[in-house]
């Protein structure tokens, strides 16, 4: 389902930039919006990046502090978003630029946001895909070495290069050919399998001895673990794993129809979409301390962690493990190929530019990107305040550009557009009973943008501290950029 809206949107081109779309089409089903909006929203961001981000941070305290924003913030964020989307019934840069040009920049802001993920989306793309192979070929044999393969393999300069060019060629070929139905399909066999999986992961690190410790991690606070910047990192994360806070949703909303509940649909794309995230969490941490890892390993914590398990398990453990891996890059997929779409209807329907060109551009400037994020990591390339380009790109990402494109966002709704018009969309002109409009509206009118800007600022003043301050002061400068450019954009 994924895909049908793009395809929607290829078929119906019959708009320009700010003006409405007369016939857009509607989803077909209230389920296919569900799946396309979990879809784009469970992806490497709940099973890779979840985890290890969780592992660095502390555990416990971050995920607490996570799962607040993710009730708060998150869902009230979506909501607002599908709201926005829905009423202006188009794509995130048009959206605001039909209410406001000045508004422009907070849409192409998304734009940009979703550039700078696919600068390295697909790298650990591409490790997923080449896991589904690598545990066939001698991984599982020898269990001790699994952490020291994962390492040569992502710092070598030429093996992952390989494997995200095949990813990246996947996902140019699904949005350009428009072979929707197959990826669909295979997402609905997928998802499902993944998340079987990931509960017999869990089973299975939980009967190790020595697994509760990582239970105890994960959900036992120490918050004398919290800094300005684990608090930024669990607002981040809430915001990339959610898709939000880049006008993806605002998209995905704009296809809804009248009569859809949208409290209903953010709630259950929200609640997926972290059910997820704590699976996983708990399918990794158990087994690590089981292990004796280190939770603050890093990004190769899947990649290590599953594997490992499955070594024990002789021939059946090398089948899971392949279909863990495929399923992951399914799920990583159905993300990317949003993102991909993202970025290629930016420069179809504000650039005039013809959907082929569009899509081999963005896959150009991607593939460039990708390269030197995958070669930063075997410490090769250009380097900026000391910091690689692959963690460049990450940072500037979900530290700033989300959370504050989910600030303006919260400040168009609650301030920009009209209080009345917001709720006739929200309660679908009065259908649908919202108990709680006015505490929303007061979390997105006041709370949240205040709390956005003091967990940025503290999270910045922290960075510092830990040598990343000037890459997001940076961030922080280009969106400066863009609002002062916004008439051009
Ligand atoms: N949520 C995706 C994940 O967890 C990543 C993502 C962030 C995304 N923003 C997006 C996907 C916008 C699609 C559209 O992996």
């Amino acid at each position: 389902m994924v895909l049908e809206l793009f395809f929607y949107r290829n078929i119906l081109k019959n708009y320009e930039g700010g003006k409405t779309m007369e016939n857009r089409e509607n989803w077909g089903s209230k389920l296919g919006f569900i799946m396309a909006a979990a879809g784009s929203a469970v992806g490497l961001g709940n099973i890779w990046k979840f985890p290890y981000t969780a592992g660095s941070n502390g555990g416990g305290a971050f995920v607490l502090i996570y799962l607040v924003f993710v009730i708060l913030i998150g869902f009230s964020v979506m909501l607002a978003e599908f709201a926005v989307g829905r009423k202006s019934h188009l794509a995130a840069v048009g959206a605001y630029k039909s209410v406001d040009r000045r508004w422009t920049f907070a849409g192409v802001l998304g734009v940009l946001a979703a550039l700078l993920i696919m600068g390295f989306y697909p790298v650990v793309g591409g490790w997923a895909l080449a896991y589904v192979f690598k545990v066939f070929t001698g991984l599982l044999a020898n269990p001790d070495g699994i952490p020291d393969v994962f390492g040569a393999f992502i710092s070598n300069p030429v093996q992952p290069l390989i494997w995200m060019g095949i990813y990246l060629l996947l996902n140019v070929f699904i949005v350009s050919k428009g072979v929707a139905s197959g990826i669909e399909a295979a997402g609905k066999v997928l998802m499902p399998l993944l998340f079987a999986i990931l509960i017999l992961i869990t089973i299975k690190g939980l009967t190790l001895p020595g697994a509760m410790a990582g239970v105890e991690f994960l959900f036992r606070p120490d918050f004398s673990k919290v800094t300005g910047t684990v608090v930024l990192s669990a607002l981040g994360q809430a915001f990339f794993s959610l898709s939000l806070g880049m006008g993806a949703m605002i998209t995905y909303g704009s296809y809804l129809n009248k009569s859809e509940n949208l409290v209903q649909n953010a709630g259950l794309v929200t609640t997926m979409d972290t059910a997820v995230a704590l699976l996983a969490g708990l399918a990794m941490f158990p087994a690590m301390f089981a292990f004796g890892m280190e939770p603050a390993a890093g990004p190769g914590l899947v990649f290590v962690v599953v594997p490992t398990l499955f070594a024990k398990m002789g021939g059946i453990g090398m089948v899971f493990s392949a279909l863990f891996f495929l399923a992951l890059t399914v799920a990583a997929l159905t993300s990317s190929v949003s993102l991909l779409e993202v970025i290629s209807a930016y420069l179809i329907d504000e650039r005039k530019v013809a959907r082929p060109k569009a899509v081999a551009i963005s896959a150009t400037v991607m593939t460039v990107m990708c390269i030197f994020a995958s070669l930063s990591l075997g410490g090769v390339g250009p380097k900026l305040f000391g910091t690689g380009v692959f963690d460049i790109f990450d940072l500037l990402t979900d530290k700033i550009f989300l959370a504050i494109g989910g600030l303006m966002l919260a400040i168009f709704a609650g301030w920009r557009m009209d209080k009345e018009e917001i709720k006739k969309e929200v309660t679908s002109d009065g259908t649908v009973k919202f108990a709680l409009f006015e505490f929303w509206y007061a979390l997105i009118k006041y709370v949240i943008p205040v709390t956005i800007a003091i967990v940025a600022f503290t999270g910045v003043k922290s960075g510092f501290d830990a040598g990343v301050g000037g890459i997001m002061v940076l961030g922080l400068v280009i969106i400066g950029l863009l609002a002062a450019f916004s008439k051009k954009l």
